[in-house]
């Protein structure tokens, strides 16, 4: 068996233009899945995670080909994130930021995928910590939400499940005190709205009249030369109004997707179904509309991670994967460093050539910088005590 991949593998011979020919192979792999033409808004989204991926749970499959995101990519310890996962570092990033202090009793994950976070968050707090709080996952595909709570289970939470819209929280008023959003709000309902309904303000149905008044209320800038129609965010605009409204006084949001910072959504054909840009100026606003306090950072920011680390490019890693599938030896299309990827395929790596590394920032790796991070606060909690920071101590004031 493994002559026959070694045969495979000759022809992988690669000269100056290897590194070419990986990122040529990312495409094709790509393009062979290729998206829906034209604009699949409204409620495509919704058909697509309610009906389309009601068999894709169970394995890694659908993130590992189709909806990669960051967090799959760290959802083992990985040598970038200083041997953390994804989950883990997402945690100490917000304890530094006094969100676990007090302990929030009542943790919303939205649209969690396969789970992975869950488990990773849980395994990051001692389990007494654990004790007084409740984690509930809350996604809109069934499959995967019964992943999501087991493998918060797994972390050592209750794992309780909730099958819902983020768009309709089905939680009460001033109830919760996290939400956590990671990579989901490209998946949200986008409107296409004409420049006429625009400059009108009179939308064509209830949807597009809603994302009307969204951007009257909020003054958003239509801009100089407005194009024949665009795309606007109605989903995230109508999730971040509901975390609005479940947050308690003093309650947190930490939201991630990538997006841009001027103009308007643009489509992001993925096989099945396309995602959207979320657009940062104008849900930023809508959260100030709101009354949030809100930062806003770039999510390699966020996690202090090193920019020039190198990792195995992502399409390396998918043929990789085949390789090994016909050897029957396990893969998984992960962030890989030059160390891991020795640890992971041992011998098998002497006989690949041409596996080339990026810089994990370098957008020719996974456009990491594109992902950005909204921290939102909703006033009106305690008031905190005040301290500063000096080489690990904390000084507290006496105010
Ligand atoms: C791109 S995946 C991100 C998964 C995971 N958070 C991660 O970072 O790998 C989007 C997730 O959100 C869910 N989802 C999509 N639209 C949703 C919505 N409107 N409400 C709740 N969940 C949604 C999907 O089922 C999926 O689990």
């Amino acid at each position: 068996m493994i002559l026959r991949v070694l045969g495979h593998l000759r022809r992988f011979i690669f000269d100056r233009q290897e590194r070419l020919k990986w990122d040529l192979l990312l495409q094709q792999v790509r393009e062979g899945w290729s998206g829906n033409e034209g604009f699949e808004g409204e409620s495509h989204l919704e058909d697509f995670h309610h009906h389309e991926l009601t068999d894709s749970g169970g394995d890694d499959g659908h993130f590992d080909l189709i909806e990669t995101t960051v967090s799959h990519l760290f959802r083992e310890p990985n040598d970038t994130l200083n041997g953390l996962t994804y989950g883990q570092l997402l945690l100490r990033q917000l304890r530094k930021r006094g969100w676990f202090t007090p302990k929030p009793r009542l943790i919303v994950e939205v649209g969690g995928g396969l789970g992975y976070l869950a488990r990773e968050l849980g395994k990051e707090l001692l389990p007494f910590e654990k004790q007084s709080m409740r984690y509930i996952s809350l996604d809109i595909t069934k499959p995967f939400l019964d992943l999501q709570v087991s493998r918060a289970k797994a972390g050592g939470w209750s794992g309780i499940g909730a099958c819902a819209n983020g768009e309709r929280l089905p939680f009460k008023d001033h109830s919760v005190d996290l939400v956590i959003d990671n990579e989901n709000m490209a998946d949200m309902t986008p409107v296409k709205l004409t420049r006429q309904e625009l400059l009108e303000g009179i939308g064509d149905g209830p949807q597009h009249q809603e994302a009307l008044d969204w951007i009257r209320r909020v003054r958003l800038p239509l801009g100089q030369d407005l194009p024949e129609d665009v795309i606007f965010n109605l989903g995230p605009f109508r999730f971040v109004a509901e975390v609005w409204r479940v947050l308690k006084p003093g309650g947190r949001a930490f939201l991630t997707e990538f997006g841009i910072e001027e103009g308007w959504p643009a489509p992001v054909k993925l096989p099945g179904h396309t995602e959207y840009e979320v657009q940062y100026s104008h849900l930023r606003q809508a959260v100030r509309w709101l009354g949030f306090q809100e930062h806003y950072l770039s999510l390699p920011q966020f996690l202090a991670i090193k920019p020039d680390t190198k990792v195995l490019c992502t399409g390396a890693a998918y043929t990789i994967q085949r390789f090994c599938q016909a050897t029957n030896k396990p893969f998984t299309v992960r962030a890989y460093t030059e160390k891991e990827l020795q640890q992971a395929l041992g011998e098998m790596l002497s006989k690949l050539h041409g596996c080339h590394y990026h810089d994990v920032a370098d957008p020719a790796w996974f456009g990491l910088l594109d992902f950005k991070v909204l921290l939102l606060e909703k006033p009106g909690g305690a008031p905190k005590a005040s301290f500063s920071e000096n080489k690990g101590y904390r000084w507290y004031s006496q105010k």
